[in-house]
């Protein structure tokens, strides 16, 4: 699978949620990178988990930014939908001991690319 990149498109126009969003596209190729190479299911577990507490760290901190904004419960209940499914598919891994599947690695990336443009760049650029 194709790894994500960064660019100048994705920036929120305040630094720290910028590199926030390069280190999670950082985990996130981790985890593609793991998932397409035969690794152990440890490793996957591993990166897995760290991309999730990155993914909650890093909404807690935009959420603490965004606070002023008229529409920030909406904001806030697309991040916690979000993590409750990442919550699942984490659940599923670790204790059904089911598979991580290429369907739930696109919607993710999906997700996260079609979040921070239409979302994140929106909210900032409205502060
Ligand atoms: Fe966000």
């Amino acid at each position: 699978m194709e790894l994500i990149k960064w660019d100048a498109g994705y920036s929120v126009g305040v630094e720290e949620i910028d590199h926030q969003h390069q280190h999670l596209f950082k985990l996130v190729n981790d985890f593609i990178e793991t998932f397409g190479g035969g690794h152990s299911r440890d490793k996957l577990r591993t990166v897995l988990e760290e991309m999730i507490n990155y993914i909650d760290y890093h909404f807690f901190s935009e959420e603490k930014l965004l606070k002023a904004h008229p529409e920030f419960e909406k904001h806030r209940k697309e991040h916690s939908d979000f993590v409750k499914k990442t919550l699942l598919l984490q659940g599923d891994f670790i204790e059904k001991g089911e598979g991580i599947n290429a369907d739930v690695l696109k919607f993710l990336i999906s997700w996260l690319k079609n979040h921070i443009i239409g979302t994140d760049v929106k909210f900032f650029q409205e502060l």
